[in-house]
């Protein structure tokens, strides 16, 4: 589990990278930090590289310059480097959506993609939100952060406002999951 330290005064976080004793010898720090503009095009090659091998769906920039206060970043401590990503889509009341979750193939297993969930669902909280759900590929992993499968059609009719433009609409397999916060 990373250890959460105290915000820093611009808000980020520090996280020491303590996933587990069997990995101190890699520890290492990272920050999950809200994203910025200079964030974009980074998130953009990111989604883009998972997109073309079909695990996740790519945005356009233009979506993503609409939605960046959606994104936090996870970045390495010493160099800044860009490690990883997470959504938080407010999608209706006491409904937001975990989206666009990605971590950088070297940086993965570092406990990064559990510690950008978790603070995307600080932020829910702090936001009043109270169900936070995923539309994924990788239903385990989030599984082992609390989710629990639903029932597509109790989500949000909104949600299928994506759904509609997805390349792989009418047939999702994606399976869904949400966590009451
Ligand atoms: C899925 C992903 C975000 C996980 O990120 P990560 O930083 O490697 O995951 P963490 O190190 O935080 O793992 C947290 C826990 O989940 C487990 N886990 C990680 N990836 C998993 C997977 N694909 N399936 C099942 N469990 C997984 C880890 O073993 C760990 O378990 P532990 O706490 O018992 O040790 C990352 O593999 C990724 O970017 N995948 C490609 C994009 C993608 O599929 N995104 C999801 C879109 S919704």
């Amino acid at each position: 589990m990373p250890v959460i330290c105290s915000p820093r005064p611009d808000g980020s976080r520090a996280y020491n990278n303590t996933h587990g004793r069997k990995r101190m010898h890699m520890a290492q720090t990272y920050t999950i930090r809200k994203a910025t503009i200079m964030d974009v095009r980074h998130i953009y090659t990111l989604l883009r590289d998972y997109a073309d091998r079909g695990v996740l769906l790519g945005r356009s920039l233009s979506d993503l310059y609409d939605q960046i206060r959606d994104f936090s970043v996870a970045v390495d401590g010493a160099s800044g480097r860009m490690l990883g990503i997470c959504g938080l889509h407010i999608c209706w009341e006491e409904f937001a959506e975990i989206r666009s979750l990605a971590v950088t193939a070297e940086a993965k297993g570092r406990g990064i993609g559990r510690a950008l969930v978790e603070a995307c669902q600080v932020e829910a909280v702090a936001l009043g939100i109270t169900r936070l759900f995923v539309l994924t590929y990788v239903p385990e992993f989030f599984k082992k952060l609390g989710f629990d499968p639903v029932d597509k059609a109790i989500l949000p009719h909104k949600v299928w406002r994506d759904c509609i433009t997805c390349v792989k609409f009418p047939d999702c397999d994606e399976e869904s999951l949400i966590k009451a916060l």
